[in-house]
């Protein structure tokens, strides 16, 4: 369970400069992560407080919406910046409730790309299946032309597409809400789609994005609001309970207990709304 199979991109992995998938690993207080990384988690830890809980409420919400997709019925998914390996990941989660399910992990991040080489163990079983990507998700038909979509999507079938704490570190430039309905467009009705996307909405965080956005930052951050985040599910039907905060979105599903994590999950039940600053939401496709 848990292994990965990846096609494997070279890439330059550049130590010198932080990079958003690792500076989230630091601020959930993991390891796979540089100095540089470390340093902009704690800047944002300085005028941000419980950022280490609020990056938990972040990946619970995602592995939530996992849980809620895999019992959905849902047995393929593309996971668009899936990010490094934290257990568990989101594919060990759906291939715990369906056994048979596909997933296809995208990151454009090189090191994220040879943690997930660490973890291959092909050959694949007849049934499940996990496969990597080395992509850009701005660039639509470079992930859903490629061999790894190709072979091992239906995407005539229900998909599960994620884009979970991704499309802020995409800016407006790099037309992300285009890219999401290149996404929409191209897979089955049924298909479901979630967003987690920090926002200002709730509390003035212009200082974690300079933070972020500072000459040793990671960024680009781009934080939304609801209407923008809204717009991303254009054409779909929101399911209950909508867009709501990330600690707050279907907080009564229980997560099946697979992986090992080696960081030490921290409490978020005490976090205000101010705190998680998040929005995730859900939606099908008609
Ligand atoms: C904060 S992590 C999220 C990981 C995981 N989805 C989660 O919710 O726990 C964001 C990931 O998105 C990746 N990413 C950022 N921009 C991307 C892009 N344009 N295409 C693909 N991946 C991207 C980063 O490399 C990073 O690994």
């Amino acid at each position: 369970m848990g292994a990965k199979y990846k096609t494997f991109t070279p890439g330059h992995i550049d130590a010198s400069q932080p990079h958003p998938g690792r500076v989230y690993n630091a601020l959930l207080g993991g390891k796979d992560h540089y100095e540089v990384d470390a340093a902009v988690a704690a800047a944002i830890g300085k005028v941000h407080p419980n950022s280490r809980a609020t990056a938990w409420a972040a990946r619970h919400c995602m592995e939530r919406i996992a849980t809620f997709m895999a019992r959905e019925g849902i047995t393929q998914f593309l996971d668009l910046g899936c990010g490094s390996s934290i257990e568990p990941d989101l594919d060990q989660i759906v291939r715990s409730i369906a056994p048979d399910a596909r997933v296809v992990s995208v990151d454009s991040d090189p090191i994220v790309a040879r943690r997930s080489e660490a973890f291959m163990s092909p050959p694949q079983s007849a049934e499940g299946r996990s496969v990597f990507l080395q992509a850009d998700l701005c660039d639509p038909s470079s992930v859903l032309d490629s061999p790894e979509v190709r072979n091992t999507l239906d995407l005539t079938q229900p998909v599960g597409l994620c884009f979970n704490n991704v499309l802020c570190f995409i800016d407006d430039a790099r037309r992300p809400h285009d890219a999401v309905a290149a996404y929409v467009e191209a897979v089955a009705p049924g298909s479901l789609m979630s967003v987690i996307h920090p926002t200002a909405d709730f509390k003035d965080l212009s200082e974690v994005v300079v933070a972020y956005n500072s000459e040793d930052g990671s960024g680009p951050l781009r934080l939304r609001g609801r209407a923008e985040i809204l717009r991303f599910f254009t054409g779909l039907d929101l399911i209950e309970p909508g867009l709501d905060t990330s600690r707050g979105w279907r907080s009564d599903i229980a997560v099946p207990q697979v992986g090992v994590s080696n960081i030490a999950v921290v409490d978020t039940s005490t976090l205000t709304d101010e705190e998680d600053s998040k929005y995730a939401a859900v939606a099908r496709k008609p």
